[in-house]
């Protein structure tokens, strides 16, 4: 078999984070990447307002920083530790010019994954 096929065939007999890592252990910690999906957004409510009509926008805050930013500063203030803040930080397009975290590369993708998707589903939605 190619080494293709036996990474394939490991991949799919092993969790990812151990099929990723073959014989030197986990690459990924699983806590700080689920802590860093969960508080990723955390930000979010200081970046956005609503007008007068009950739409949501962009804040005047939120122009100046937006969520990645400003929860990072939300979560050092509560102690969470640093590859955490980093997972925050670089979760969006801020983060594209940094070599992200193993952690912070999956969640990046599946949070874009998830974005994509909703887009799609919004532009079908105004068709109908
Ligand atoms: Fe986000």
């Amino acid at each position: 078999m190619n080494h293709c096929g036996k990474r394939l065939r490991r991949c799919g007999t092993k969790p990812l984070p151990q099929a990723a890592a073959g014989k030197a252990g986990p690459l990924t910690n699983r806590d700080n990447l689920i802590a860093g999906a969960l508080l990723a957004d955390v930000g979010k409510p200081l970046e956005y307002d609503k007008d007068p009509s009950g739409k949501v926008i962009q804040g005047k805050f939120g122009q100046q920083l937006r969520h990645p930013f400003s929860g990072v500063a939300l979560a050092h203030k509560n102690g969470i530790p640093g590859e955490i803040l980093h997972i925050i930080a670089t979760h969006s397009h801020e983060g594209d010019n940094v070599e992200r975290s193993i952690e912070s590369i999956i969640f990046h993708h599946a949070d874009f994954v998830d974005f994509d998707i909703a887009k799609v589903l919004g532009k079908r939605a105004a068709k109908k």
